[in-house]
């Protein structure tokens, strides 16, 4: 099964003189149980587009399938609370999604509003805040008093109690320190791989799409530029520098090597890889 989108368009202010066309014509295939990267240049339509997932946005043109339901343009869809109880968005600004008094009552919020017991809904929005590495301390504390990162842990954590099948993250890492990345990322990967969710992430981070994404779509304009497995698409660096995105730094420094008179070949993917043949080279030059 997966998540398709036919010939998506949308525009933002129809009818009005800031009407924007934000996507056009889009055709996806997103593969369910796999962590799928959404890349491309700011304003390039990446929000816009996650956003149909959870049909935050409805398509003007178009088609979306996701789980079974049918979003199609012009049509006021159904189910769509169910549709947002299993497919989670955190947006890109956790600010705009946190609005109760106490962060264990914002976390806790979604599932009571599916009709879990209060009693319930606490245990999973504890459980979810443990997962998130949000301490007990700030199950009393106002979402509206803590920092950035803060925030986009309680965001994450409000998501994660729902328990959604579809996970999608706007840009999750933004504004945490470079081991609170790690660690969400990990959790991202063990949600992915241990509980089969489907995990799609917004990032500017090539380092994230290499180590953690299983495939990558690129959005430019609006349009889709390419869509393909992280393995393909990184193993011949000229192709994502032509469309100005810089390679993991694993890929630039086998190009490095390359440019220097080593001969690796564009299968060595990683860096015990890439250290065996740097040494069988050595060796062999001795
Ligand atoms: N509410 C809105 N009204 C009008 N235009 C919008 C609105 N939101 C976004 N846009 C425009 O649509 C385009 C795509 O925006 P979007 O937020 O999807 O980009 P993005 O790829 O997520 O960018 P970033 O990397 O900066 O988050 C941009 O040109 C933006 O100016
Ligand atoms: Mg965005």
């Amino acid at each position: 099964m997966s998540i398709t989108f036919e010939n998506v368009s949308y525009i933002y202010s129809e009818g009005t003189p800031f009407r924007y066309e934000a996507l056009s014509e889009i055709n996806l295939e997103i593969e369910e149980g796999k962590m799928t990267a959404v890349i491309g240049e700011t304003g390039s339509g990446k929000s816009t587009l996650v956003q149909h997932l959870n049909a935050l946005l409805l398509p003007t043109k178009g088609t979306v399938h996701i789980l079974g339901r049918t979003i199609e343009a012009g049509t006021q869809p159904k189910g769509l609370k169910s549709l947002r109880g299993d497919a989670g968005l955190v947006f890109q600004f956790p600010e705009y999604q946190l609005f109760e008094e106490t962060v264990i009552k914002d976390i806790a919020f979604g599932p009571k509003n599916f009709g879990i017991s209060e009693e319930e809904a606490l245990k999973r929005a504890r459980n979810a805040m443990k997962l998130v590495g949000l301490d007990e301390q700030y199950e009393e504390r106002s979402p509206l008093e803590l920092s950035g990162g803060q925030k986009r842990r309680v965001a994450i954590a409000g998501i994660l109690a729902m328990d959604p099948k579809v996970l999608v993250l706007d840009e999750p890492t933004a504004g945490l320190d470079p081991m609170s990345t790690v660690r969400m990322m990990e959790l991202f990967r063990k949600l992915n791989k241990e509980h089969g969710k489907t995990v799609l992430i917004v990032t500017h981070d090539m380092e994230q799409v290499f180590r953690y994404c299983d495939n990558v779509i690129v959005v430019e304009h609006g349009r889709i530029r390419t869509q393909s497995s992280v393995s393909e698409f990184f193993r011949d660096s000229s192709v994502c520098r032509g469309m100005n995105i810089l390679p993991p730094a694993m890929i630039r420094m086998r190009d490095l090597l390359n440019e220097n008179g080593f001969d690796i070949a564009d299968t060595v993917m990683d860096t015990e890889a890439l250290v065996n043949a740097v040494e069988r080279q050595v060796k062999r030059h001795g």
